[in-house]
């Protein structure tokens, strides 16, 4: 073959190749169809640059070589060089009239997974290696790029820098559920303390690490020098909660901000998430039109919507006082004090408000030490922001930033001062007013694609029973 330019199947549907048309180009990708009879064939070819295809048109008996056009089966992979035209047929406007065609590699069509279409989500969940391949995968995982860009581009354009705060971690000062172990020590045989122990004095860092579960409280020292701040990285819970919205590794989007209030702490939160779904309204069209056909009929009537609405805000208190009054029976009951429960939060988004909630002033007693106690010693700065079929998808608060008010509350909670020294000293050294928050980026991912499991917006899932791929 000779040496021709690849073209990317996105530039040549996506942009202006009137100055290609009736040269030769060369296009490379997989196989997604083959059809046709002994005098043409057209193959839909996919590079996973962009949802469509490009058609291949194959002058069968111009291919003397028909052992090479047997093996271009659904999944193979081709290089193609052919003259790019203007298609004469219906549902695109070029096609490539193949005059070579070399075989990267062949898929048996016997063996193939991907052979047939119409798979469920839960058969491709388990060939998490091949469902790539898919259109509903390309759709997804080119949306969660651009969501990731549109994150950094958003902090970016408003002064905010990107702080990168450790994975393995030495304190659980966040208290968000269970942890994961890091550890080089034997686990066959490890080092003992005299008590019998595990002594972990010997281990990889001299002492006991973990994985983390929050990149906030070095976020907060960041913040505490640069101003503003996120956090953009992998986060780990060991909790064994099997839902369709919860992952043991899943990436989260920290911002944290000194001089911010509560108030200022929502609306960074509501115009953050408003612009990266106009983001995606604007740079993603043709994968969220494929989801939307596919699974989801209001997928984009519920962007839309979240983008042009104002979220409702509203204390933990007033929320209770609608949810008693709502006459539901909800499987946990509801009074002042509980932790809400999705079906409380989809009560008020779905069927009350519908729209958007921004819940504040929750009760100290369910949220983290960290947060700012209210006047009344009862309740604490903290802010949920609700969504639509999601429920929790934001979880921040103004923070304590009073030594004594703090130090107060670590004791209380029986956490270890040793363990948070370093954190208690921006209380005690030049402490500023401070407020931040996390986002569950497969959560938004959830919300974006309108998938119903949050398995499928994340490559390779690591849940409970399940870390094959
Ligand atoms: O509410 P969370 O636990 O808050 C924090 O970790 C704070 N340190 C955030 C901060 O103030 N900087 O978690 C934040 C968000 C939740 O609202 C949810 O969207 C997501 O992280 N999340 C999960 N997403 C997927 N799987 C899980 N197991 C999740 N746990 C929390
Ligand atoms: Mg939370």
């Amino acid at each position: 073959m000779e040496e021709l330019k690849r073209q990317r199947v996105f530039n040549l549907l996506k942009s202006d190749v009137s100055h290609l048309i009736g040269q030769k180009i060369n296009v490379k990708g997989w196989v997604r169809t083959k059809r046709g009879n002994k005098n043409v064939n057209f193959i839909a070819l996919n590079d996973g640059s962009i949802i469509h295809n490009i058609q291949i048109v194959v002058d069968v008996q111009a291919f003397n070589n028909d052992d090479l056009l047997k093996n271009v089966t659904t999944g193979s992979c081709i290089s193609v060089d052919g003259l790019l035209v203007e298609s004469q047929g219906q549902g695109q406007n070029i096609e490539i009239h193949a005059s070579e065609i070399a075989l990267y590699g062949s898929a048996d069509p016997d063996k193939y997974p991907l052979q047939k279409k119409g798979h469920t989500l839960e058969f491709l969940r388990e060939i998490a290696h091949l469902r790539p391949r898919t259109n509903t995968f390309g759709a997804i995982f080119r949306i969660r790029h651009a969501l990731a860009f549109a994150i950094h581009k958003y902090f970016n354009d408003i002064g905010f820098y990107y702080l990168h705060t450790p994975i393995i971690t030495g304190s659980d000062a966040e208290g968000a559920g269970a942890m994961f172990r890091v550890t080089t020590l034997d686990m066959q045989n490890p080092p003992r303390k005299e008590d019998g122990g595990i002594d972990y004095s010997e281990d990889f860092f001299g002492k006991e690490t973990n994985l983390t579960v929050s990149g906030q409280l070095e976020g907060e020292l960041g913040a505490l020098a640069l101003s503003n701040i996120y956090t953009f990285g992998p986060t780990f819970r060991a909790e064994n909660s099997n839902t369709t919205r919860h992952l043991a590794e899943f990436w989260m989007i920290e911002p944290e901000m000194a001089f911010y209030d509560i108030k200022d702490n929502m609306d960074l939160a509501e115009d953050f998430l408003k612009y990266l779904i106009g983001y995606l309204l604007e740079n993603c069209s043709d994968d969220l039109e494929f989801l939307q056909k596919m699974y989801d009929k209001e997928l984009l009537d519920r962007l839309n919507f979240v983008v042009e609405n104002k979220f409702e805000r509203l204390s933990y208190t007033e929320a209770i006082e609608i949810l008693l009054a709502s006459g539901q029976q909800f499987e946990f009951p509801v009074s002042w004090g509980v932790d809400l429960q999705a079906e409380h939060e989809r009560y008020l988004v779905e069927k009350h408000f519908k729209k958007p909630v921004i819940l504040t002033n929750y009760p100290k007693e369910i949220k983290a030490f960290y947060m700012k106690i209210n006047d009344d010693n009862k309740t604490v700065r903290a802010m949920d922001v609700l969504f639509p079929k999601i429920g929790e998808i934001i979880g921040g608060s103004q923070r304590e930033e009073n030594y004594d008010k703090l130090f107060g509350r670590i004791k209380e909670m029986g956490i270890h001062e040793e363990d948070v020294w370093w954190y208690l000293e921006t209380r005690k050294y030049g402490t500023a007013p401070h407020s931040g928050f996390g986002l569950g980026f497969e959560r938004l991912m959830l919300f974006v694609t309108g998938m119903g499991n949050i398995r499928d917006v994340i490559p390779f899932p690591r849940t409970p029973q399940n870390a094959e791929f």
